[in-house]
């Protein structure tokens, strides 16, 4: 192995320019592609093929895009006055880079640290000075030509500037480039920018290296790195590539789907072998999913955990919530932030819980509320019961509900309130007092029973 191959690798990553045809306030590089600003896609891209560092060159919008980039350890570079992509790579100081560089669009989401990799080694092998990574497309619209004279590269003619003849060349600039720092710092300098847009091009770079016989070479690569975003259009179409590339890799990995087309899986999200995904379900952020666990359709989970042979049933709505094993919530579950629910618990349907703790094998079948809560285990919440958690004085309180406790349906908790173990709670109780251990507490309106009260009615209208 040569030295080559432990050499610093550094990437300049462009994203200053405005994002015109995006038509959107945000700054073009911050859109999210399947859940994530896609700067962050080329930012972690990078940083998994081994970039030691990365440079991201900011203009348009660095403030947001600042907030972005810098928490992932990157350092931002200003383009003040958008002059082209040249000047922007200028902008990174490669006077101050050692080693290998890769260039990239802050626009193209859908690179992957492998095909970083693979284009580094390639450059290195054949011991290149530049190279450029090339697709052939069916239509070629807009991007930058590749002219070769008898099959050697030539040069890069920007659509905008080529002849009909040239357009006709389907074998296009993807953006990227790898190229030695030293490259950077002697040739950039040179670069014109007398061209239809007055911009400085860092495609020049090639048929100037070229006319100074450094070893300029094309790296053919595949469409999948020529996919940039420059409208909502392409956005959307990036957006469906990342969730189709996950559902595929999570089907390699054993995860079940009936319609892969229509399961929408952030990258970021773990699910283990045999889980079955229903189509039409979003899971999102930090969420984890066991094994043999079963989401029905229009489940949206987000940073949630969830465990083994759980039933996450049809339109269940989850936030920052735990799922133990063996737990079944839904139909139409609605768990709100730090929610636990243990071992074999069942959440039934139009049941809404937030801060709760919910013991093993206890259930809430129905049309429940339950808010800043602890209840035990095997403790049965009947339908219609409520924590009125919130009180005038606008603050919230705590019910704490003991281990085996039945809860009779229609049963307010009025908060801060107790309940012992192995209680009773009567059906339509309104419960302002706690409630010790065994005991069994009612709080409604006696009832009072009247016989014969509408048979009396006719004999009072007979009188008249
Ligand atoms: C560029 C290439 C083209 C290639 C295409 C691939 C040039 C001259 N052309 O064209 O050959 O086929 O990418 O997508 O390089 N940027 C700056 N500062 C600037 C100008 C641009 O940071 O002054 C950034 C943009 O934010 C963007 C990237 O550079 O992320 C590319 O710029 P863009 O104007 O989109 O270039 P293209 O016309 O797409
Ligand atoms: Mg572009």
């Amino acid at each position: 192995m040569s030295a080559n191959v432990s050499e610093k690798l550094t990437v300049i990553a462009l994203a200053a320019g405005k994002g015109t045809r995006m038509k959107s306030p945000l700054p073009k590089v911050l859109h999210p592609v399947a859940g994530r600003p896609m700067i962050e896609k080329v930012i972690q891209a990078s940083k998994q093929a081994g970039a030691a560092e990365v440079r991201v060159i900011v203009g348009h919008g660095q403030q947001l895009v600042r907030q972005v980039v810098e928490p992932m350890g990157v350092a931002c570079y200003v383009q003040e006055e958008q002059l082209g992509t040249a000047h922007a790579v200028r902008c990174a100081k490669p006077e101050t880079i050692e080693g290998t560089v890769v260039i990239m669009n802050g626009d193209h989401p859908l690179i992957e640290a492998s095909d970083i990799k693979d284009f580094v080694r390639i450059f290195r092998d054949e011991k290149c000075d530049l190279a450029v990574v090339t697709a052939t497309l069916k239509n070629p619209a807009e991007f930058g030509r590749i002219v070769r004279h008898k099959g050697d590269l030539a040069a890069i003619v920007e659509a905008k500037d080529a002849s009909a003849e040239t357009l006709k060349i389907r074998e296009i600039n993807t953006g990227i480039y790898v190229v030695k720092a030293s490259i950077l710092s002697e040739y950039l300098p040179k670069i014109q920018n007398n061209n239809s847009k007055k911009e400085f091009y860092i495609t020049d770079l090639i048929s100037l290296c070229i006319q100074d016989k450094c070893r300029v070479q094309a790296i053919q690569s595949t469409p999948k790195v020529a996919v940039g975003v420059n409208n909502q259009v392409e956005l959307a179409k990036a957006t469906r590539l990342l969730f189709k590339r996950k559902a595929l890799r999570l089907m390699e990995e054993g995860v079940l789907m009936i319609d892969p087309r229509t399961v929408y899986v952030e990258d970021s999200v773990e699910i283990g072998a045999g889980t079955v995904l229903y189509p039409n379900v979003f899971i999102r952020g930090r969420s984890r999913i066991g094994s043999f666990t079963v989401v029905e359709s229009n489940a949206f989970i987000s940073d949630s955990e969830i465990g083994d042979s759980v039933q996450v049933r049809g339109g269940s709505y989850l936030e920052n919530s735990r799922l133990h094993n063996k737990v079944s919530v839904g139909p139409y579950a609605r768990l709100r932030p730090e929610t636990e629910i243990f071992e074999e618990a069942h959440v039934g349907n139009f049941v809404e819980m937030k801060k709760v703790k919910f013991g093993k094998k206890s259930k809430a079948g129905h049309l429940t509320y339950l808010g800043d809560a602890e209840i035990g285990e095997e403790v049965n919440v009947g339908c219609g019961t409520i924590t009125c958690n919130y009180a005038a004085d606008k603050k919230k309180y705590k019910t704490k509900i003991g281990n085996r406790v039945f809860v009779g349906s229609d049963t307010q908790f009025v908060a801060p309130i107790e309940v012992g173990d192995d209680a009773i709670i009567g059906s339509g109780s309104t419960i302002t007092k706690n409630v010790p251990a065994n005991a069994l507490a009612v709080a409604r309106g006696k009832q009072f029973v009247k016989e014969n009260y509408t048979a009396k009615a006719p004999v009072a209208e007979e009188k008249e």
